[in-house]
């Protein structure tokens, strides 16, 4: 159970202020509310918001991920179950829909409902009630119902996936959520405001600001995981950052490049073929033998300068890691001086 607020919702753009401005209209009625939006987008934040914002506040606002049980255990956990209601049952257990009387009860990842869970659902918003797994009794509870998710349920709905009846209940009306990459002013606001927390939570005194490159970078990417992958790449960015002085100048996208990925990830069907040497072992060893082995022989020709400039950023790589980013310390692992280590990794970028 949340009883405050969790976060701040930050944000200038018209299309998000708009999405507010439904919120609040929203606040006052009892209705269901569905929340859609691309993965990331703040759907979780915009349910606490409605509760928090209503009449409902004082009272619990309960949370279910609907995707993360199986159907029994997840009615188990929406509706509560009586002792013995199946093995392992050996005590009364009070569902969501119980304890969230008087508030709100959030759905999370709805699409994913089965269909027995979908009637069940159903039956709640008709009539307001339900009962215990195992149960005989009819429950009642008030609880106002707002569901996400990030697929489409009407096309869902009309693949028969999805009940339309229960569709057009819990779709009282719909807050859709804008994607990131159409929120252009918020992209550095919000980048701006993860990269001060960031600081915060290092120690570091001040933020030295994103460069011009930096919010180049920022306004042109898509961001498909919106403000999650924005917030992640930030704050890795910034804690990836050794100056107090200069601006961040690169933004670290994906947490999974490496040239020692490059070496490693190609489809196993293909590799008598196509891969490079082996440079580096999957355990991240350096080989030492000089092809006494039973993998295939190198297939020439092959692009060496490409190669070397591979085995060296994943040695240099290697070496931040293990130096924990600090550069002198790299430099130290690969027998270089800071100036000789600093050039190469201008070298590569
Ligand atoms: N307007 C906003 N201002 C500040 N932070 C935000 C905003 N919207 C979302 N966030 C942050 O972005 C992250 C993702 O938000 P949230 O979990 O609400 O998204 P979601 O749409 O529910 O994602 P998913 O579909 O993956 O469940 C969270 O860390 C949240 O705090
Ligand atoms: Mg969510």
């Amino acid at each position: 159970m949340t009883t405050t607020p969790t976060k701040q919702l930050l944000g200038e753009s018209n299309s998000f202020l708009e999405v507010l401005e439904q919120v609040s209209q929203l606040t006052q009625l009892n209705r269901p509310v569905l929340v859609v939006g691309e993965r990331g987008t703040g759907k979780e934040l915009i349910a606490e918001r409605l509760h928090f914002l209503s009449d409902r506040w004082r009272k619990p606002f309960i949370k279910m991920n609907c995707a993360a049980l199986n159907e029994e255990l997840l009615e188990s956990e929406l509706f509560g179950h009586e002792a013995g209601a199946f093995t392992g049952a050996t005590r009364r257990h009070q569902g969501r829909f119980e304890r969230a009387d008087g508030g709100t009860l959030f759905l999370d990842e709805l699409a994913t409902l089965s269909t027995r869970t979908q009637e069940k659902l159903l039956r709640f918003i008709e009539y307001g009630e339900f009962e215990r797994l195992g149960g005989s009794g009819v429950i009642k509870s008030d609880v106002r119902l707002v569901g996400a998710t990030n697929v489409d349920l009407p096309s869902l709905a009309d693949a028969n996936k999805f009940r339309h009846d229960l569709l057009d209940r819990l779709a009282f009306d719909v807050v859709t959520l804008p994607p990131l990459r159409e929120r252009q002013t918020d992209i550095v606001l919000l980048a701006e405001h993860f990269a001060i927390s960031m600081c915060k939570e290092l120690g570091r005194e001040l933020f030295t600001g994103f460069s011009s490159n930096a919010c180049k970078q920022l306004n042109s990417y898509h961001w498909p995981g919106n403000i999650r992958e924005l917030k992640n790449t930030v704050e890795r960015s910034v804690y990836r950052h050794n100056s107090d002085t200069e601006a961040l100048d690169s933004l670290s996208l994906d947490p999974f490049e490496s040239p020692y990925r490059l070496t490693s990830n190609y489809p196993p069907a293909d590799t008598a073929q196509q891969s490079p040497p082996n440079l580096v072992e999957s355990n991240g060893k350096q080989k030492l033998d000089d092809g006494d082995t039973d993998e295939t022989p190198e297939q020439f020709p092959i692009d060496l300068k490409s190669r070397v400039a591979e085995f060296e950023k994943a040695l240099l790589t290697r070496a931040l890691m293990q130096a924990k980013h600090n550069q002198k310390k790299s430099a130290e692992l690969l027998s270089l001086s800071y100036d000789q280590f600093r050039g190469y990794l201008k070298k590569h970028k």
